[in-house]
């Protein structure tokens, strides 16, 4: 039997109300992460790519659909559940970085491990072995605004990877970087993809960034589907009805 996709949407609606306003900002979504894999979503602003991801997270309630872990239904539970599934099996990486301020570089890749009630000693290894991997090691005294734009998105990469989730949940990771700090961004996921074999789910605009992905989709007013133009054939990852 092939393995459970360690994420799989079925049939996923949004709808965003304010007052009289309706925006079905996800109609009938059906996604699936295969284990492993580097998915990557492209589509306009306004496309609904960061409803998609919140409401995978479990931080959006969906208004349809069905959300399941490694087969497991994850609708319907508590917020609490939620938030300790999050803790356990994902990472996110945000446009933004959203490191804390007031904590180093290698504070904040000790976090996650800290929430998870992780001894001290396995919290500050893992962090000095995952600033390495992100060729940061001189940094870990660091605080964010000390380091570049690049470096501050490394940082959050390995904060991102500290519980070794399941699933890393990337929201325009190259969004604020210049082309080449991009590209070694891109390079970075796409290399903790194949050597860890977390999976990655990464929405972007560009292009480029979702060309670093091992499946491409496309996603356009709430509705996923057609592959941007040259996109390569990928076996229909992320197909949409209604
Ligand atoms: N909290 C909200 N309340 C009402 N409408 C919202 C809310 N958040 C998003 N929307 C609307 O839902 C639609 C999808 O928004 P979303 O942020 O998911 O798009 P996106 O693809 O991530 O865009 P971008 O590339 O600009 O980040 C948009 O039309 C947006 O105006
Ligand atoms: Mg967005």
């Amino acid at each position: 039997m092939a393995a459970e996709p360690v994420l799989e949407a079925r049939g996923l609606s949004k709808q965003y109300r304010r007052g009289d306003v309706a925006v079905d900002a996800l109609r009938g979504v059906d996604l699936v992460v295969p284990e492993g894999a580097f998915v990557t979503v492209t589509g306009p602003s306004g496309s609904g790519k960061t409803t998609l991801l919140l409401t995978l997270a479990g931080l959006l309630k969906p208004s349809a659909g069905t959300v399941r872990f490694r087969g497991a239904a994850l609708d319907g539970q508590s917020d609490a559940l939620w938030a300790r599934f999050r803790r356990r099996h994902l990472g996110f990486v945000m446009q933004s970085f959203s490191l804390v301020p007031y904590l180093s570089a290698r504070e904040n890749v000790m976090l996650p491990l800290a929430l998870l009630g992780r001894a001290r000693r396995e919290q500050y290894e893992r962090a000095e072995a995952l600033l390495a991997r992100v060729g940061l090691e001189h940094r870990a005294l660091h605080l964010p605004r000390e380091l570049s734009a690049g470096q501050q998105q490394r940082v959050a990469i390995a904060r991102a990877l500290a519980n070794a989730p399941a699933l890393l949940l990337a929201d325009e990771p190259t969004g604020n970087l210049d082309p080449a700090l991009a590209g070694e961004v891109l390079e970075l996921l796409a290399g903790v993809n194949a050597e860890s074999g977390t999976a990655i789910l990464m929405v972007t605009h560009s292009p480029q960034a979702a060309a670093a992905g091992t499946h491409r989709v496309h996603l356009d007013e709430g509705r996923a589907g057609a592959r941007p133009e040259g996109a390569p054939a990928t076996a229909g990852s992320l197909r949409s009805r209604g």
